[in-house]
C-alpha cells in the first residue's frame, strides 16, 4: 500500500525511542530525532533484518540507529549510513573483519519515510 497513514498519537513517540508500528502492512520505525518525528522502514539495507528485534538489541540515542545484527549506524532521519557493518550483535569486531560481515554488501541508506503530523496524530507517508 502506498499513501498517508495513521501510526499513532504524538505521545506515543515522545519517549525519544524508536518504536516499531505496522503501516498498513509495511513495518516502519518511528522515534524523535531532534525535535521531529522520523520513519523509517524497519529493514535493515543490509540483509534486510529487523532494526528492532535482533540479538544486539535496540539501541537508538540522539537520532541515529544501530542495527542489532551487525552494528550498521545510520542517521533515522535521513537514512544515511554512518558505519557499515563493523561488528556483531553490539560488539565491535576488527577493522579486517569488515568485508566479511558485510557479505559483499555495499554501503546503502535506510529507506526513509515523510512524516507529518495533523493535531495528535502522526501519519507516515509511505
Ligand atoms: S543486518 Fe543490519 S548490519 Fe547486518
Amino acid at each position: 500500500m502506498s499513501g498517508r497513514v495513521r501510526v499513532g498519537s504524538v505521545a506515543d513517540f515522545a519517549d525519544g525511542q524508536l518504536h516499531p508500528v505496522d503501516a498498513a502492512g509495511t513495518s516502519v520505525v518511528v522515534g524523535l530525532a531532534g525535535e521531529s518525528l522520523c520513519a523509517a522502514r524497519n529493514r535493515c539495507p543490509h540483509p534486510g533484518f529487523s532494526l528492532t528485534k535482533g540479538p544486539g538489541g535496540l539501541r537508538y540515542a540522539d537520532g541515529r540507529v544501530v542495527c542489532p545484527w551487525h552494528n550498521s549506524r545510520f542517521d533515522s532521519a535521513s537514512g544515511e549510513n554512518l558505519d557499515w557493518a563493523p561488528g556483531f550483535a553490539g560488539r565491535d569486531m576488527p577493522r579486517w573483519s569488515r568485508k566479511m560481515i558485510a557479505l559483499g554488501r555495499q554501503p546503502s541508506p535506510l529507506t526513509t519515510y515523510e512524516v507529518t503530523v495533523d493535531g495528535d496524530d502522526v501519519y507516515v507517508e509511505l
